[in-house]
């Protein structure tokens, strides 16, 4: 994946007599380059020792307990949070050189962070359109009919259309989760990051959005996905790769169906737990 006496980072020209800085190529593939990483907030770690890499055309579940570091890790991945210790690369940049705020242009993240900051009597269409500029409230008079016309194609294929002209304030909590999601893409991001977007949820939206999710996993089209959750059952189908964490540190992590295993899932809850998989989806419970 690397080579290391490379100083040239991939798709960058450097201008003749400027030297490129001292750090090694990031394959273009590869579009989260976890390495080694700590996260500290003294006296505890939050995450310790993490190496993960995401790759373009993979859509990764991150599982594990409450407090076990899953949204600490999508803040690196979303270039909000820098590491202690170790590096971390997203979308071939390398955190702490790099414009954090052009950068988040390029990744699309939805988090309840995030979503407590939407203005309740903001439309649903401009909570979405005013991603194109990285705010929330609408504060132009008018956006560029091209962004608008996105905005309009997300909230339908979120199921939203007919809900375009309400205000966020008075939707339910899955119209509030399709919203936040057709947000997160209206960048046309790289990368999609969703922390926890089934949380709240009643059993029918639940299955609703898994079911969307599951469609845009498996469209070819859509950006690297990393979704965050502490319920088996909120796993898409189509998704591929699984990191299971626990206490800050990786219990097991690969492709889905290898590291879904009762033996991983029970170290990763810290209870011993029967799992089964049928048509791309998971359950589990005590054994
Ligand atoms: N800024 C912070 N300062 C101290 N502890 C924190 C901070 N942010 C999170 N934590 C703690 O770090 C641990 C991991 O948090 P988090 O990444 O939010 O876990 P998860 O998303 O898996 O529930 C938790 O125990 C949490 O209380
Ligand atoms: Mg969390």
């Amino acid at each position: 994946m690397r080579s290391p006496g490379s100083t040239h980072a991939p798709g960058r020209d450097w201008i003749v007599g400027v030297s490129a800085p001292a750090q090694p190529a990031i394959s273009p593939d590869l579009v989260i380059a976890v390495d080694d990483v700590t996260v500290t907030r003294s006296p505890t770690h939050l995450i310790r020792n993490i190496t993960w890499q995401v790759e373009l055309d993979e859509r990764w579940v991150v599982l594990g307990p409450n407090g076990a570091g899953k949204t600490t890790l999508l803040n690196l991945a979303s270039a909000r949070l820098y590491p202690s210790r170790g590096t971390v690369h997203v979308l071939g940049e390398r955190l702490g050189r790099v414009d954090v705020h052009e950068l988040r242009t390029r990744i699309g993240l939805s988090s309840a962070a995030l979503a407590d900051r939407i203005p309740p009597d903001e439309t649903v269409r401009d909570v979405v359109v005013t991603a194109s500029w990285s705010v929330v409230g609408r504060f132009r008079e008018s956006y560029d009919p091209m962004d608008e016309a996105r905005a309009g194609a997300l909230l339908e294929q979120l199921g939203m259309a007919a809900l375009a002209d309400r205000r966020y304030g008075t939707l339910s909590e899955g119209e509030r989760k399709r919203t936040q999601i057709a947000r997160a893409l209206m960048t046309d991001p790289e990368l999609l990051l969703l922390d926890e977007p089934a949380a709240g949820l009643d059993l029918g939206a639940r299955e609703d959005l898994v079911r969307r999710l599951g469609e845009l996993a498996q469209d070819p089209d859509a950006p690297a996905m990393v979704l965050v959750t502490h319920h088996v059952e909120e796993i898409p189908p189509g998704f591929t790769h699984a990191l299971l964490l626990r206490e800050g540190s990786v219990v097991a992590q690969g492709l889905l169906r290898d590291t879904m295993t009762p033996e991983n899932l029970s170290k990763t809850f810290g209870l011993p737990l029967r799992v089964s998989h049928k048509k791309g989806r998971f359950t589990a419970r005590a054994a």
